[in-house]
């Protein structure tokens, strides 16, 4: 049977993890091929969501741990419904920097809000919309902070706790979805992840 839509495909992991560079290349690779691709984010692909990014980056005074994990699922809910679903609906490959995994990943294992919540959460602003396949680069926290610049957003200047609890919670989210995450090793040089980044892609898409 032909498939219905396009494929959708989201990008995860810590903060100086590589994986904008990896779905930059992807994007070149299978536009190259042929492919209609679609290359977004979150936050801050729309504009109702490029207000939000500025405060969640960047908003100075506290900020509650709900009243942040609301605006990242509310930027998620117009971006899912406004510029997702139409993408796939048109055949695209949507290629996607964060996703409803994030979520589980900083708001639940590393703010400690319930995942359980943060799934049913996620199930709304989505209405159910999951990715075909979720790329994670892996690497260690220390090394991901290297790679930041100086001039670090809110979340990036977390201290290194916060951070290594985020990754732990990506390979538990891992684990406990296999066929659809993939642990790909970001410490490595960008060709030798983007080979083993084809290397998945390619047998999602069957080239
Ligand atoms: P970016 O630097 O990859 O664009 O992501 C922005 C920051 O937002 C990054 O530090 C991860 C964080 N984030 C969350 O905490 N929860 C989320 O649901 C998303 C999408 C991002």
């Amino acid at each position: 049977m032909e498939r219905k839509r396009g494929y959708f495909i989201t990008f995860e992991g810590a903060d100086g993890c590589g994986k904008t560079t990896q779905a930059e290349l992807l994007e070149k690779w299978l536009s190259k091929k042929g492919y209609k691709t679609l290359m977004t984010l979150e936050p801050g692909a729309t504009d109702l969501g490029k207000n939000l990014r500025q405060i969640l980056l960047h908003y100075e005074k506290p900020v509650s741990d709900e009243a942040e994990m609301f605006m990242y699922l509310a930027d998620r809910a117009q971006h899912t419904q406004m510029v997702i679903k139409p993408a796939l609906e048109d055949n695209k490959i949507v290629l996607c920097d964060r996703y409803t995994d994030s979520t589980v990943a900083y708001q639940g294992y590393g703010r400690g809000t319930d995942i359980e919540q943060i799934n049913t959460l996620n199930e709304i602003a989505t209405k159910g919309l999951k990715s075909d396949l979720t790329l994670l680069f892996d690497v260690e926290s220390e090394v991901a902070q290297s790679r930041l610049g100086k001039t670090k957003d809110r979340l990036e200047s977390q201290g290194m706790e916060f951070h290594k609890k985020v990754r732990e919670g990506y390979i538990d989210i891992a684990r406990k979805n296999p066929s659809r995450v993939k642990i790909v090793n970001a410490n490595a040089t960008i060709e030798e992840v983007f080979s083993n980044v084809k290397e998945i892609v390619g047998e999602l898409l069957n080239i």
